[in-house]
């Protein structure tokens, strides 16, 4: 990993965990709910999502003190599709995050609501802003709505799910990715686009950068089913062949998989170019998600 996005995430990786703990203390909740609650979203993700809200301010030069609250309830949402993608009624699995899924710790009741409480708790967050305008405010709780919604990461999770049982073409696969990956995904660098008060030409290029590494970030995931381990990744390998899902290597092999995730990175560098900087941080992003390998 490049140097400055190392120090970039070691500083701001604290600060969203402090975050997270902080939104997850909740009174008068069942202790089982909130130890659920608690499992998942502190078993060690690489907090990419937030992580993008906050690059994006950086890259824009501009500081909101709303940032970091922006930045977790999506992480929220994100751990929550998480616990519920891992059930056994979606992708069954037993590990995410080098730990037991959700599920097999606290059974399947607690971890459906578990998730439902986090998802909640993600929106509720947004009605907390302080340096943000109500129109702004308004705008990111839509905005994280679609984004998680049936037009976003929950109608993704279904075509993934009727991908199952049918062949899908290229282009229905790049819409199951770019649902049920993407949207959290552009959520993130659009947010921070709002947040810096960005105006419309700009953000069309951050919209034009999401959009490919929404797609590379899951032709990535895709690819490492198949070459990781489970215990590199820390869920369980090989998933995506036990439940037969449509993936990019499944319908392009590994090499037109591959070929795919470097024209994706291609054009997500390529919209970063209006920034005017030498080393854009959402560019070191980028590279790292073509090249993560967990
Ligand atoms: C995994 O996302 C799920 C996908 C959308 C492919 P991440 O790879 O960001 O998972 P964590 O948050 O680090 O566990
Ligand atoms: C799911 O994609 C993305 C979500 C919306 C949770 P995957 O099913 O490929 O994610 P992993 O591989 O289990 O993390
Ligand atoms: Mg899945
Ligand atoms: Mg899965
Ligand atoms: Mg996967």
């Amino acid at each position: 990993m490049h140097n400055n996005l190392q120090r970039f995430i070691l500083n701001y990786q604290p600060e969203i965990e402090d975050q997270l703990n902080h939104m997850l203390a909740i009174a008068n909740v069942s202790e089982t709910l909130k130890s659920s609650m608690a499992y998942s979203v502190n078993a060690g993700g690489k907090r990419i999502r937030p992580l993008l809200v906050l690059a994006t301010l950086e890259d824009l030069g501009v500081k909101s003190a709303d940032a970091l609250t922006v930045a977790c309830a999506v992480e929220l949402i994100h751990t929550y599709s998480l616990i519920h993608d891992d059930l056994p009624c979606m992708d069954n699995d037993d590990y995410r995050r080098g730990k037991l899924t959700n599920h097999k710790v606290y059974g399947e009741g607690v971890a459906v609501l578990a998730g439902d409480a986090l998802q909640a708790l993600a929106f509720e967050s947004l009605t907390t802003l302080q340096d943000t305008s109500a129109e702004d405010a308004l705008q990111l709780i839509r905005m994280l709505a679609g984004a998680a919604g049936a037009g976003g990461m929950v109608g993704g999770q279904m075509l993934d799910i009727e991908g199952e049982t049918k062949q899908l073409s290229l282009m229905e696969l790049e819409t199951v990715h770019l649902n049920k990956t993407g949207a959290l995904l552009s959520f993130s660098i659009e947010a921070g686009a709002i947040l810096a008060g960005l105006h419309q030409e700009k953000t069309a290029h951050l919209k034009t950068f999401a959009w490919n590494i929404g797609l590379a970030f899951q032709i990535q995931d895709d690819i490492l089913d198949i070459t990781s381990t489970t215990e590199a990744l820390g869920k369980t390998a090989g998933s995506d062949i036990s439940s037969d899902k449509s993936t990019y290597p499944s319908l392009l092999g590994l090499e037109g998989a591959r070929e795919r995730l470097a024209e994706h990175h291609r054009l997500a560098e390529q919209a970063l170019a209006f920034l005017e900087k030498d080393e854009p941080l959402l560019g070191l992003f980028a590279d790292y998600i073509v090249n993560r390998q967990s």
